[in-house]
């Protein structure tokens, strides 16, 4: 089969490893595992992090990709409830364990060590595999998994957003920010977020927020203040400086979920404001088998559709990776997989 494979691992500050197509030995699915054939597969931040050599657990050579839509091919041993050719969603989340609250000390997510998604097949534990939502086009239902499973976790079972609920979200065109804005409105809360782009703070606004502002501007939380009169629930991948901001806008007894620190740690975190305000602050990653059930069946339910950026052909994976460093996108940038 064709495939994407990370052949080096450079230490943080060197030149990116390069990204190699080639031609690799179909994978065998085991006991308990499907084999899918891809149709489309999605980037996350994590995919050019390990490039950069910027990740925990980075062996090579792998194949990079947590995220992936396709239809079964083969069946390992003893996997009931599916059959060739039914349309499936990879769950990227591998290994979660029995604990809600947290994962087992094994847990990782699929796409290097574990071979991933950039390739014409993949065996993968037949657990993290589900149907696939029929209304998705195959670029829109691999958009879906790692980022709705994220989001999902940090918006309802963290976050336990409810109707009238204002609910702040900071970088609107990060991959996973999109989502929260989806299931945040589909849940019925008023959504507010910010954005370096006017343009992506309108296609905010398509999708349900109420209102943003523009971070670059220097009174941006202040507008924001206004505009939202401070939060009930915010979503944070930003980290940084940022972090006080959210502390700032959230109301008295507010929920501040982080799941991302873009900008790198938070300092001189203002503690008498989180502990006067009485501010709740979780930390969130990825979620449950149950979760990504619950995420599916949402997004099935209320018909939303991921919102998909830009779609390249695998062999330009280079391309995608660039776009994505550049921060253009609104939404997920995702690959056509040959067939
Ligand atoms: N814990 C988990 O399970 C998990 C899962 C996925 C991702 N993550 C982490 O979450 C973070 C976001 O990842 P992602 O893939 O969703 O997004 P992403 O594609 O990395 O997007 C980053 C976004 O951050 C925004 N941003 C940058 N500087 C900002 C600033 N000063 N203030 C406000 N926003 C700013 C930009 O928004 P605009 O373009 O709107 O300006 C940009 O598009 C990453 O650090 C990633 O590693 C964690």
């Amino acid at each position: 089969m064709k495939a994407i494979v990370l052949k080096d691992v450079v230490k943080p500050g060197e030149k990116k490893a390069d990204l190699y197509l080639e031609e690799v030995e179909t994978p065998k699915p085991g006991r308990g595992e499907i084999l899918v054939q891809l149709r489309s597969a999605a980037l996350n931040r994590r995919d050019v992090f390990i490039r950069y050599g910027m990740y925990p657990g980075i062996q090579v050579p792998s194949i990079p990709g947590a995220d992936g839509a396709g239809v079964v091919a083969d069946l390992g041993e003893g996997v009931q409830g599916f059959e060739v050719g039914n349309e499936v969603v990879i769950n990227p989340a591998m290994g979660w364990g029995d604990h809600p609250d947290f994962p087992k000390p094994t847990f990782t997510v699929l796409g290097v060590p574990i071979d991933g998604t950039y390739a014409q097949y993949i065996k993968i534990p037949a657990e993290n595999v589900f149907p696939k939502p029929a209304y998705l086009l195959w670029e829109e239902a691999a958009a879906l998994p790692l980022a709705g499973l994220t989001a999902y976790r940090s918006v309802v079972t963290k976050g336990k957003v409810k109707e009238g609920d204002t609910v702040i979200i900071p970088g609107i065109g990060g991959g996973v920010a999109t989502f929260a804005l989806q299931i945040a409105v589909a849940k019925g809360a008023q959504v507010f977020v910010t954005s370096s782009s006017e343009e992506k703070i309108a296609k905010a606004v398509e999708l349900g927020a109420s209102g943003g502002v523009n971070y670059r501007s220097e009174n941006w939380v202040k507008e924001l203040k206004k505009l939202s009169g401070g939060g009930d629930l915010l979503i944070d991948s930003i980290g940084g400086d940022t972090f006080n901001d959210l502390v700032n806008l959230a109301k008295p007894g507010a929920r501040i979920v982080s799941f991302g620190a873009t900008l790198g740690p938070v300092n001189n975190l203002l503690m008498p404001r989180v502990f006067f305000k009485q501010l709740h602050i979780m930390g969130s990653t990825m979620g449950t088998p149950e979760e990504f059930a619950e995420m599916l069946s949402l997004y099935e339910k209320n018909k939303i559709r991921p919102v998909v950026d830009q779609v390249y052909p695998l062999e330009q994976v280079d391309e995608a990776h660039i776009q994505m460093e550049k921060g253009s996108q609104f939404g997920k940038i995702v690959l056509t997989i040959p067939q």
